[in-house]
C-alpha cells in the first residue's frame, strides 16, 4: 500500500522566473546547441493552501487564462495535468483539499517561458509544503513533461533554463552546462503582442526539414561561437552573432514584419544586436546594449515604443 504524506502546511508560496533565449531557438529541437538565461523580474508565483480534505482541489489562474478550475477540467489542461502527475508520482493527494493560486508577470504564448515558470512554481511549491526533497533536474524533467502538453515536441530548454534558474548551454539529451558570463548582458526584451503558437511554428520549420538542415546547423555554430564571447565578455561579438542568428531565423522562416522592425529600430537607436527570442512569429524581440548608460537605454526603449512595442 502507498504511504500517503499528510499535509501539514497551511500555505506555501513558490516562484519561477521567465526566461529568453539568446541564441539557438528551433535548432535546440534538431540537436544544436542553444543558450538561455532566466529574466528574474519577470516571474510566475504559485500559493498552495490546504484545506478540507473531502473537496476537490480548486486552481485559480487568471493570469494564464485560467479563472477558475477544478478536477473537472479535461486531463490535458497543464495544471490539471501536472497535479495529477506529481500525485500519481508521489503518492500525493493533491486532486482533493487545496486551494491553488497561480499569478504571473509572464506574458502567455509570448516565447518568455510562462507555461514552464508556471510548472515549476508550481512543482516547486509542492515540493516545499510536502518536503520531497526534489532536485533541479528533477523538477526540471516534471516540468518538461507538461511542456508536451503546451508545445508537443519541445526541446527541454525552456523547463531547464527555468529550473536551474541560471544561464544555461543546452543541448537536448545532454547534461545542462552552466554559462558563467563575464560582463552583465545588458539586455532589454520588447513585446510585439503578437501571440503565436509554439507548436506550430515548430511543426512548420519541421516541414521545412531537411532542406533547411544546413541553416538549423548554422545557427548551431553560432551558439557555439557565443559561448566564448559571453565568457569572455565581448559584447560586440555576442551583437554581431545575434544579428547573424536573426538573419538565419529570418531564413527558416520565423520572424515576422513586426520584429524584423522592432530589430531595425534598435539597431539604428544604438543596439549591438537584436533578434527574436522563443519560437517567433511574433512574441518577443531581445536587444544587447553596448552599456548600461541611461542615455543608450532611453534611446533603444524609446525606438521599440515608437515601433509599437511593449517594453518587459
Ligand atoms: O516556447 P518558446 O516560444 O519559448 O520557444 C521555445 C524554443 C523553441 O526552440 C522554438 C522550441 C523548443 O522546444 O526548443
Amino acid at each position: 500500500m502507498m504511504n500517503i504524506p499528510s499535509s501539514s502546511f497551511t500555505e506555501v508560496v513558490a516562484s519561477a522566473p521567465g526566461k529568453t533565449i539568446l541564441f539557438g531557438e528551433h535548432a535546440v529541437v534538431y540537436g544544436e546547441p542553444g543558450i538561455a538565461i532566466p529574466v528574474p523580474t519577470l516571474q510566475a508565483h504559485v500559493t498552495i493552501r490546504s484545506g478540507n480534505p473531502s473537496t476537490p482541489t480548486t486552481v485559480s489562474a487568471p493570469a494564464v487564462g485560467l479563472s477558475s478550475c477544478d478536477t473537472a477540467q479535461p486531463e490535458s489542461e497543464p495544471i490539471r495535468a501536472l497535479l495529477e502527475l506529481l500525485s500519481a508520482r508521489y503518492g500525493l493527494p493533491l486532486m482533493t483539499g487545496h486551494t491553488i493560486r497561480v499569478d504571473s508577470d509572464l506574458p502567455v504564448a509570448a516565447g518568455l517561458g510562462s507555461g514552464a515558470a508556471v510548472s515549476v512554481a508550481l512543482i516547486r511549491a509542492v515540493n516545499v509544503a510536502y518536503a520531497l526533497k526534489l532536485s533541479d533536474q528533477t523538477v526540471s524533467d516534471l516540468a518538461f513533461e507538461i511542456e508536451k502538453i503546451h508545445h508537443g515536441t519541445p526541446s527541454g530548454i525552456d523547463n531547464s533554463v527555468i529550473a536551474f534558474n541560471r544561464p544555461i548551454l543546452f543541448v537536448k539529451g545532454e547534461e545542462i552546462r552552466t554559462i558563467q558570463p563575464r560582463t552583465h548582458l545588458p539586455v532589454l526584451i520588447a513585446d510585439t503582442n503578437i501571440r503565436a503558437s509554439t507548436a506550430i511554428v515548430v511543426g512548420d520549420v519541421r516541414k521545412g526539414y531537411p532542406a533547411n538542415a544546413p541553416l538549423i546547423r548554422a545557427i548551431g555554430d553560432i551558439s557555439r561561437a557565443a559561448v566564448r564571447a559571453i565568457e569572455t565578455g565581448d559584447l560586440p561579438i555576442i551583437g554581431a552573432l545575434m544579428n547573424a542568428n536573426q538573419t538565419l531565423l529570418r531564413e527558416i522562416n520565423v520572424s515576422c514584419q513586426e520584429i524584423d522592425e522592432l530589430v531595425a529600430a534598435a539597431l539604428q537607436a544604438g543596439a549591438l544586436g537584436a533578434k527574436l527570442t522563443g519560437a517567433g512569429r511574433g512574441g518577443n524581440v531581445i536587444a544587447l546594449l553596448p552599456d548600461e548608460n541611461p542615455e543608450t537605454i532611453a534611446n533603444v526603449r524609446n525606438a521599440f515604443q515608437q515601433a509599437g512595442a511593449t517594453i518587459r
